[in-house]
């Protein structure tokens, strides 16, 4: 059943579907643009987000908005969420239940902008999407195509943060998804921001 965008919205901000709203500060559902072509889907908010209400807007996101930037794009032009909406304690990895709890709210939101393009960071957006037997270092960079849809699995911000030396490979992998862009004839400037959620 497709949701419409109040609905999702509405659903994230009642949902407790697992344990995780019991710690947070702010729901983060996701924000940018609603039509947008290209999504980026993280792992879930960390202490920044929470307090913010809204997605990658620490440490990691700063790159992100810079990774974007690299793209020739800004981020009003795509849209950005995670897989769980709720931040985990200490920034834990969410749980497989605590995702298969979130997942519902993802999918709506993906039903809605249906982007052509899906960048995954990290694996946990990995394997919430494509599937538990997905392994970062070995199947990022490799498009995964699903009903006309295309996953590029890539490093997650955090990580290219951690370790610098895998900025290489990650820059890489966005490239190939400009040119998959591109094949598609989707104009990477193409869009406006059609409001935030
Ligand atoms: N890490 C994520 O996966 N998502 C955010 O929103 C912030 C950090």
């Amino acid at each position: 059943m497709k949701l419409s965008w109040d609905e999702v919205t509405e659903r994230i901000e009642a949902c407790r579907a697992c344990g995780l709203w019991e710690g947070i500060t702010h729901k983060v559902p996701g924000q940018g643009n609603r039509d947008a072509d290209l999504m980026f889907i993280g792992e879930g908010p960390g202490a920044d987000e929470d307090m913010r209400g809204e997605a990658f807007v620490g440490a990691a996101g700063q790159l992100l908005t810079k990774m974007i930037q690299a793209m020739g794009m800004d981020r009003s032009q795509v849209y950005i969420c995670n897989v769980v909406k709720c931040r985990p304690p200490q920034n834990r990895t969410p749980l497989p239940e605590e995702m298969e709890a979130c997942v519902p709210h993802l999918r709506a939101q993906f039903l809605l902008v249906r982007p052509k393009v899906i960048v995954l960071l990290g694996a946990t957006a990995c394997r919430a999407v494509l599937g538990s037997g997905i392994r970062i270092t070995r199947d990022r960079g490799n498009w995964v195509e699903r009903k006309g849809f295309w996953f590029m699995p890539t490093y997650h911000p955090a990580a290219l943060l951690r370790d610098p030396g895998k900025k290489k490979d990650a820059w890489k992998d966005l490239q190939a998804v400009l040119s998959k862009m591109e094949e598609l004839g989707i104009k990477a400037n193409a869009g406006e921001a059609k409001g935030e959620s």
